[in-house]
């Protein structure tokens, strides 16, 4: 029984990214207790994308801030919910935090799997920076019926985590990694197929060879279905009204393309762009994203060509 701490410090870690990570996941304890109390329904508010705002996105992203703020550790923090940066007075660490608080509020009342995400970058400055250049590490909690932990750090891999009845995250595999090929599909955003005969086609083509789809509508449990079955392809294309997509790049797609290069995989936009590559331009800006088993995502580039 390894908790995160113990086991990322074995790993090197340093101590102030094991704090931080300390203050995060206490946040997805507090969070996940919110999720079973709270009150589910809309909070008659948008957030800077302008979604409508459940009031668990707001409870969430106010636990995380607070968490945050009390690391001591955060010199910036911007989250999916804030249309605007905060920076804390300092003394403070050089870490910023990037962060989706509540990913797949649309389904919360159905009382499916949800997620948050985290990006934790070095410095303060996040515009015209990449995840290539400043991202150190990135994790994600998976709320369904247990908690959990996903903590990947630059070159030191990616570990998964459990909590327990006492509330700690119990280390229950390490080192999770992404074949190249993959018999599943995770096709995001089919309604682009609309419009796009080549995603149609690739689409068609992965039920032609018969994979297995996976697909709940949560990214954060879709890509985590990739890590624990170690093999996988999720995607989010852009469609006629959307023409970056959906999915933001500093708190969904940067994180989790951290998460899957560490284990192997890879994670690319529309144009065979690396993910980690893209230069941030501003806070709320999307990307199409193509991620999972190495192979299947270049060979899906290819197609959309
Ligand atoms: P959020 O709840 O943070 O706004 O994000 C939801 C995202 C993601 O989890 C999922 O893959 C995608 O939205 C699904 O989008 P559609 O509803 O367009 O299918
Ligand atoms: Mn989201
Ligand atoms: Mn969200």
């Amino acid at each position: 029984m390894q908790s995160f701490n113990h086991f990322l410090r074995e790993k090197g870690v340093s101590g102030e990214l094991r704090s931080l990570l300390y203050h995060i996941a206490r946040s997805v304890k507090y969070i996940n207790f919110s999720l079973r109390a709270g009150n589910t329904g809309k909070n008659q508010s948008q957030n800077a994308s302008g979604e409508d705002q459940l009031k668990l996105d707001v409870m969430a992203d106010h636990i995380i801030m607070d968490e945050l703020e009390k690391s001591e550790l955060a010199a910036l923090i911007i989250s999916e919910e804030q249309d605007q940066v905060i920076k804390f007075p300092a003394p403070r660490g050089t870490f910023s935090v990037s962060y989706d608080p509540l990913d797949g509020s649309s389904l919360v009342d159905a009382n499916l799997a949800i997620g948050s995400i985290f990006g934790i970058w070095e410095g303060d400055q996040l515009i015209g920076t990449t995840g290539r250049k400043s991202m150190i590490a990135s994790c994600y909690a998976v709320y369904g019926p247990r908690v959990i932990f996903v903590i990947a750090v630059k070159d030191k891999g990616v570990h998964q985590f459990e909590l327990n009845d006492v509330g700690e995250f119990i280390l229950v595999e390490e080192a999770l990694h992404i074949k190249p090929d993959s018999k599943y599909f995770s096709p995001g955003n089919l309604r682009a197929t609309a419009g796009n005969e080549k995603y149609l086609t690739l689409v068609q083509s992965w039920i032609a060879e018969a994979r297995t789809l996976r697909y709940s509508g949560g990214m954060v449990p879709d890509i985590h279905h990739i890590l624990c079955k170690s093999e996988g392809i999720f995607s989010y294309p852009r469609d006629q009204k959307h023409e970056h997509g959906k999915l933001r790049l500093l708190f969904e797609c940067a994180p989790f393309s951290l998460v899957a290069e560490e284990a192997g995989g890879t994670s690319l936009d529309q144009e065979g762009m690396p993910i980690l590559d893209l230069e941030i331009s501003d806070p709320h800006e999307r990307t199409p994203i193509f991620i999972g088993s190495k192979n299947d995502v270049e060979k899906s580039i290819a197609v959309l060509q």
